[in-house]
């Protein structure tokens, strides 16, 4: 068996693993989930279609095999899941993978935030686009209040998880927030993460003018408090990382579409279905379900995969401003499958 070698085209090892075990999501965000595209008749997967904790656990255990050693779960809203922290028990168990994370919408934080801790995972990462309950009920699809999310943030934080917030910045809807949500978190020492606004999947209408750049972002936080530029924490970190002058508490900044980060992407990814990405923005997975339901030996698991990352050669944010429309219209996959 293979450990540890896996290179793909351009020399990237495979370190990451982002698992979605599910496609479905309480909120509709306009730029992940529109509800005009998922409405009351979108067809989401069936629970015989999605993979089962035993799948999940057999592939992890797999791919650490293969090198990775961070596992992320993500959805939709992975909370919705039945059992999660089982889920997170099972990985945990499996010697190798050092770090255990969650990307959440934190509705269901406060509920779960005990049991997850308990489980065995180490942090959260939590979307949160405003602290103006109209703006953000806007950006949310009409589904979620703020004061739900700072209570499921709160609560994670007492339950000893790392926090970070990610907030998604788009032109016109929420650039107003920028300073308020980074003197808030500031004061409470977590970690907030603008993300560029990204043309992900084929339904949010994105629009380059529409973009909010890191430039942009970190100058009006510098002018609210000034920042340094700070090293990243480990190779292929997607953060950029800004530290506050006066007490060292930082934020970051997710920066695919101005200064995009592909040479050092080292993650896999896996959707709900069972199906292996090798890039946020592809257009095609490899079907692992299949192999895991029609009896295949690890062998031969670790064989598929190995020639897939080998094979890889994905770099769609570097490539994106040279690429002309008409490659730009192909059917991407979308990020409530992918889990972003
Ligand atoms: P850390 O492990 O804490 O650094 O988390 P992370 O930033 O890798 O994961 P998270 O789920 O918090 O993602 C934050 C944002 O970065 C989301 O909008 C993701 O879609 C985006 N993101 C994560 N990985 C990639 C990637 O490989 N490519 C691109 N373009 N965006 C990514
Ligand atoms: N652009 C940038 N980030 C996005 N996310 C979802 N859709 C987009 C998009 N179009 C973010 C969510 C969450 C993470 C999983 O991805 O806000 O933090
Ligand atoms: Fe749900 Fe997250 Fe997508 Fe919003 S960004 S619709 S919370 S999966
Ligand atoms: Fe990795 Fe694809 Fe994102 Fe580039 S665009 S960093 S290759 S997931």
């Amino acid at each position: 068996m293979k450990i540890n070698t896996l290179q793909d085209q351009l020399h990237r090892p495979l370190r990451d693993l982002r698992i979605s075990v599910t496609d479905r999501c309480n909120f509709r965000c306009q730029y992940c989930m529109p509800a005009e595209v998922f409405g009351p008749d979108y067809a989401f997967l069936p629970s015989d279609k999605i993979l089962s904790f035993e799948e999940i656990e057999r592939l992890v255990k797999i791919f650490v095999s293969l090198g990775v050693k961070k596992v992320r779960i993500t959805g939709g809203e992975p909370l919705l899941r039945r059992d999660l922290p089982k889920l997170i028990e099972r990985i945990h168990r499996i010697g190798g993978v050092e770090d255990i994370a969650l990307t959440t919408n934190g509705t269901l934080l406060k509920k779960y935030a005990n049991d997850l801790a308990k489980a065995g995972l180490s942090r959260v990462a939590v979307s949160l686009d405003s602290l103006d309950e109209d703006r953000f009920f806007e950006m949310n699809g009409h589904r979620g209040k703020v004061k739900t999310v700072l209570e499921g943030i709160e609560k994670a934080a007492e339950a000893g998880l790392q926090v970070k917030i990610n907030m998604v910045v788009k032109k016109g809807k929420n650039e107003q927030d920028i300073v308020s949500m980074a003197e808030f978190f500031k004061d409470k020492q977590h970690i907030l993460r603008f993300v560029e606004y990204m043309d992900v999947g084929n339904t949010n209408g994105w629009r380059l003018d529409d973009v909010v750049s890191k430039k942009e972002i970190v100058e009006q936080v510098h002018q609210f408090s000034p920042l340094n530029h700070v090293d990243p924490n480990y190779k292929g970190e997607v953060a950029t990382r800004y530290q506050y002058q006066d007490d060292q508490g930082e934020i970051g900044v997710i920066s695919s579409v101005t200064d995009s980060f592909c040479s050092t992407c080292t993650r896999a990814r896996i959707s709900a279905e069972g199906k292996l990405y090798t890039c946020l923005f592809a257009t095609d997975g490899t079907d692992l379900r299949e192999l895991l339901r029609t009896g295949e030996d690890d062998a031969s698991i670790i064989e598929c995969i190995s020639d897939v990352w080998e094979n890889r050669n994905d770099r769609y944010s570097d490539e994106r401003n040279e690429q002309t429309m008409e490659k730009r219209k192909k059917s991407k996959i979308e990020m409530s499958h992918i889990g972003g």
